[in-house]
């Protein structure tokens, strides 16, 4: 028996790094996954390599692209066509360029609103959606907004992301508030520093080694690492845990 037998999940950004990670633990766990990517050929490889380990085909695929809005709301809608409910939402697409998103003095402001704006509005909009749609009616759900410890601990630059990390921690306490009525919980998952393509890409050897040495656990996560803290919070496991901010970095900060 799976720890998410029947439900259905909807996890963004996820054909590789935190979010694959996540979306391959909740099908091993006996979820329905639907797998919202903007990239449908990679994304369909994801959820064909899901439903042969799985022998099901409780993987599915729904197009997200983070810079088109209405794809933030329409990829709910899809899964609610085909499933007729929503169980647990993932927002786990962010993004920031750490070659413009830099420090007050160099910063511009259109590169701030730009990842301010792109890392709130998909949170902000696919909850809206899942709720009013979903979760609300259906008096039950649980929602998982993946954040930074860039929001808790201020960075040299990426001024945009930090404050758009913070905003989203911020918005999952409101909405946890705001529908806990509804049987409906909302939390936010910090990850330190993940061993993912994003790191690979945008982070120095040096600035690595230097997290690792400050962390008490002493190397980088492993998106696994994230992926069981978020198992934990769609599962029925964590039913009286809600508005809830989880550090997952390995005891840094
Ligand atoms: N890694 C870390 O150390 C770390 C630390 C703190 C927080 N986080 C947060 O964790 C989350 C995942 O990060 P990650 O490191 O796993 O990233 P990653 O390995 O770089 O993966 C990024 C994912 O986002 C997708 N994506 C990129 N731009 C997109 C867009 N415009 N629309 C839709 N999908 C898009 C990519 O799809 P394609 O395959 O199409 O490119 C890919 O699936 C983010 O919210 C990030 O801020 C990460």
């Amino acid at each position: 028996m799976g720890r998410l037998d029947g439900k259905i999940c909807l996890v963004t950004a996820c054909t590789r790094g935190i979010g694959r990670a996540i979306a391959d633990l909740f099908i091993d766990e006996g979820a329905t996954v639907w797998y919202a990517v903007r990239n449908l050929v990679t994304g369909q490889a994801a959820v064909d390599a899901a439903n042969a380990r799985c022998g099901e085909e409780r993987a599915k695929l729904v197009y997200f692209e983070a810079h088109e809005p209405e794809t933030h709301r329409s990829m709910i809608n899809k899964c609610l066509e085909v499933e007729g409910r929503l169980d647990v939402l993932v927002n786990n697409f962010g993004e920031s360029n750490p070659r413009k998103d830099l420090d007050i003095m160099r910063c511009t402001w259109n590169e701030f609103e730009k990842t301010v704006c792109c890392d709130l509005s998909t949170v902000f909009n696919a909850c809206q959606e899942a709720l009013n749609k979903a979760m609300i009616p259906q008096q039950s759900g649980s929602i998982i907004n993946i954040g930074s410890v860039a929001a808790v601990c201020p960075d040299k630059t990426q001024v945009g992301y930090g404050v758009a990390k913070q905003g989203i921690n911020h918005l999952t306490k409101q909405m946890a508030r705001q529908v806990a009525h509804a049987g409906v919980r909302v939390n936010v998952l910090n990850p330190g520093i993940i061993a993912t393509e994003a790191v690979a890409q945008h982070l120095t050897p040096e600035t690595q080694a230097r997290y690792t040495t400050n962390c008490m656990i002493k190397r980088l996560g492993d998106p696994i690492d994230i992926a069981y803290m978020a198992l934990y919070l769609a599962s029925d496991e964590s039913k009286y845990v809600t508005s809830h901010v989880m550090n997952v970095s390995g005891g840094w900060l």
